[in-house]
């Protein structure tokens, strides 16, 4: 499996940044992996096929899975960069102050580094998952203590993530546009987004910083735009934002959109990346499929669409299982859903 994290690294702000969007296909170029046009041979899993696309096409990975083989077997076959879905969160990783647990977590970066994959940073500073201590601080120690939790958890993977959601689901739902009512908005204001960007921008320079949030994938919803307003106003003010995440959790209430690549190429004509950070579809069959084409086909339509994440591997495991929203059922068999991806990718 290639190992593409150098390629979509870089400098952002630098004339690096640019690079790294043409980068990616041209090191998958020169590595032999992207063949030249007419003659590309159709990938046979995700990660390749992504690949060729200059794309990335990651998985969330739980820890405690690592030791089944179905599991394993799948991930390291299909998947060319991995998130953890719980270990690298706050509780997982400070769950008493300045007490730092790494070991899950490394666990999965290790594992993933080893087979070529690339690793996401989920994530540094979220309101939920967040340890009790936290939230009983003042705001002196709340700014110290998100600050030094960034320097510690990006600086301990520091060169090894692509990209790190530096900040996870900061914005309300509904149409307010507001700021999440968090403790962070409580103690700490309308700044404290921004200088977690800061410290995370100090504390690994070459990771690309993230914002991440759900139910901001359809163009007309507040919380898009208010998502939009900000990254637009950091841009305008140099604060250090590279990319957008969009979970893109979809069921019958929330489908995926019909302006979904107007978001997504919305978001990149602020000059940031977008990746698809948390895919998941409710559903079967061909309807779950066409849904899942539909994403992937408005991702590479967008030079800026770096990646997609689906926020687990075989249903049976996902956050939302009744719902069977992944690629591979409970036996690790491919999906409708899984062939719409990968010939979409082949496209
Ligand atoms: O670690 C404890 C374990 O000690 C205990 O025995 C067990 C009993 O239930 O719970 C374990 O914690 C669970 C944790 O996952 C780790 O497995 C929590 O109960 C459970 O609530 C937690 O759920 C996670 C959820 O985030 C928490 O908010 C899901 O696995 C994870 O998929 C989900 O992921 C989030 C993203 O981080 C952000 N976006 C939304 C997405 C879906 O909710």
């Amino acid at each position: 499996m290639i190992n593409v994290s150098s390629a979509v690294r870089g400098r952002p702000g630098s004339g690096a940044r640019k690079a790294v969007v043409l980068g990616l296909a041209g090191l998958l170029a020169a590595s032999g992996v992207l063949a030249t046009a007419g003659t590309a041979a159709a990938g046979t899993t995700l990660g390749q096929s992504a690949a060729e696309k200059g794309r990335y096409f990651g998985a969330a990975v739980a820890n405690h899975r690592l030791g089944e083989s179905n599991y394993v077997t799948t991930l390291n076959r299909e998947f060319n960069s991995v998130t953890a879905e719980n270990e690298m969160k706050w509780d997982a990783t400070e769950p008493s102050r300045g007490n730092f647990q790494f070991g899950n977590a490394d666990r999965i970066v290790n594992h993933a580094r080893g087979q070529g994959k690339m690793v996401r940073g989920h994530t540094l500073v979220w309101h939920s998952q967040l340890p009790g201590w936290v939230q009983g601080l003042d705001t002196n120690n709340l700014r110290s203590a998100m600050n030094n939790h960034i320097n510690q958890l990006a600086g301990r993977y520091r060169g090894q993530i692509h990209s790190w959601d530096v900040v996870n689901e900061a914005f309300e739902d509904g149409g307010s546009g507001a700021r999440r009512n968090s403790v962070f908005q409580q103690r700490l204001g309308n700044g404290w987004i921004e200088e977690a960007f800061r410290t995370a921008r100090q504390a690994d320079p070459n990771a690309k910083l993230c914002y991440n949030d759900y139910n901001t994938d359809d163009w007309s919803h507040a919380k898009t735009q208010a998502v939009y307003n900000m990254v637009r106003d950091f841009k305008n003010r140099g604060v250090p934002i590279d990319c957008v995440g969009l979970q893109s959790h979809f069921n019958n209430q929330s489908p995926v959109p019909g302006n979904y690549q107007t978001t997504l190429q919305s978001f990149a004509n602020l000059g940031v990346d977008v990746q698809i950070t948390e895919l998941d579809i409710a559903g079967s069959g061909q309807q779950q499929a066409e849904s899942y084409r539909t994403v992937t086909r408005a991702c590479l339509n967008v030079s800026r669409c770096t990646g997609i994440t689906v926020w687990g591997i075989p249903d049976h495991y996902s956050w939302r299982a009744d719902q069977t929203p992944l690629l591979f059922d409970r036996n690790y068999n491919k999906k409708p859903a899984y062939n719409a991806v990968l010939e979409e990718l082949n496209r």
